[in-house]
């Protein structure tokens, strides 16, 4: 894990309204804090038949506010002074009811005079419903959602899945981490914003036979890193996953496959559909010529089988051939053990990309962070050690500066 602090420097008034998914709320005051924010709870009545705010004020390191008719701020007015320091409101738990205060303007309880109170252009307001699926669909809530949209609130959700009523659904609120990861996102730069971004990631696997195959140390790691950079930036990501257990992030659309040969069928009629194209997984050259379908035995004759290997597409320089007006911007990736520089402007001109990343490759599989060499027509620049999400995060920067304004 890394000890980034996303959120550092952010101060996040988080208001809980009425509902069972209080609970979360927990929790997500706590990612907040550990991200580096800082936190003022605010809680609405409701909210205080699931949850205390004994529980809020541990987690968050400060004392809650329930009440307009609070005497703490300086002016006696807490409404206007909470909202001037936040970088954002958060409200998770929003009920419906909360959403429908939303909707109307109204002020009739700390939180939402709090939010009619806010600075709209200075302090954004994002929402995380959490209900039950019948009042999430109710024409009520899809009106007040819609409105609460227009005014310029950002929704955070809803979740599908199990919800408390027993009842499976849309309306439940996002878990913990998700949260708080979309709000991360909400503070990057939107600088790829409408831009379609297409990623490799991963190792492939070769099958020799339906229980062996070749494969290499690819973590998956850094590709993940860019995909979701990526998202945070405004994109819309494709993920060409091989055989990796990452968790897809958020926002980003993910087909997994096996082979190298998968990961080029599915690229290539994607490649087309993309601004951008980051090849970051670490393909296999080679494959078993025909995989046995019958797991291969020994045959007592202590000698090893004997492969016929045949070379895979190389699926970066087959997308940097496309013709002009099919071909998205092109990002390698070279893991070199060594003479790392040569060979990573040796690669950038034999795959005919603009831009080639290169990095230690045995240094880096598996590990969190990395140090990344960015090579193109210009030059050099080095970006130092980082975690793969900061890297990530300041390639897609990089990427963004070289891309043809749209
Ligand atoms: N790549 C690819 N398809 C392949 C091989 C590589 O798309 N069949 C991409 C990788 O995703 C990476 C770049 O090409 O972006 C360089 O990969 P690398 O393995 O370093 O280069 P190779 O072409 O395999 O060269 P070599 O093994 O000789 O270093």
């Amino acid at each position: 894990m890394t000890d980034r602090l996303d959120l550092a420097g952010r101060h996040i008034v988080l208001g809980l309204s009425g509902g069972v998914a209080c609970y979360k709320a927990a929790d997500f005051a706590r990612e907040l804090v550990k991200a580096g924010a800082t936190v003022q709870v605010v809680m609405t009545e409701g909210s205080q038949q699931f949850i205390t705010p004994v529980t809020m004020q541990a987690l968050s390191g400060r004392p809650v506010y329930t009440s307009q008719w609070d005497t703490r701020p300086a002016a006696n007015m807490a409404h206007i002074d909470l909202s001037r320091e936040a970088d954002a409101i958060v409200v998770a738990p929003a009920s419906a009811d909360f959403i429908a205060q939303l909707a109307q303007g109204r002020a009739g309880e700390l939180l939402a005079l709090l939010c009619l109170a806010r600075p709209v252009d200075r302090c954004p307001l994002l929402v995380a419903p959490a209900m039950n699926r019948e009042m999430w669909s109710h024409p009520a809530t899809r009106r007040n959602v819609a409105q609460i949209v227009a005014d310029g609130a950002h929704l955070l959700g809803p979740g599908h899945g199990d919800q408390a009523c027993g009842e499976v659904g849309d309306g439940r609120m996002l878990e913990p981490a998700e949260l708080r990861d979309d709000l991360i996102a909400f503070f990057q730069p939107k600088v790829l914003s409408g831009r379609h971004v297409l990623v490799t990631a991963g190792p492939t696997f070769e099958a020799i036979d339906p229980v062996r195959g070749i494969t290499n140390l690819s973590s998956g790691k850094m590709g993940f890193a860019i995909a979701r950079a990526a998202a945070e930036a405004g994109a819309q990501v494709t993920l060409v996953a091989g055989p990796v257990s990452l968790p897809t992030p958020r926002g980003v659309r993910r087909i997994d496959v096996l082979s190298a040969l998968q990961m080029h069928d599915a690229v290539m009629p994607l490649a087309p559909h993309h601004d951008v194209f980051v090849a970051t997984a670490a393909v296999a050259d080679w494959r078993p010529a025909a995989a046995s379908e019958r797991k291969i035995k020994k045959d007592g004759s202590g000698q090893a089988p004997a492969f016929e290997m045949t070379e895979n597409p190389d699926i970066l320089a087959a997308v940097a051939r496309l013709p002009e007006a099919e071909r998205p911007y092109c990002v390698g990736f070279a893991a070199e053990s060594h003479d790392v520089l040569d060979n990573a402007r040796a690669k950038r001109l034999r795959k005919g990309v603009p831009l080639l990343v290169a990095n230690h490759g045995p240094a880096t599989f598996g590990r969190d962070d990395n140090t990344l060499l960015l090579v193109d027509a210009d030059g050099v620049a080095e970006m130092p050690r980082a975690d793969k999400l900061t890297l990530a995060r300041a390639l897609a920067g990089a990427i963004a500066q070289r891309l043809p304004r749209p």
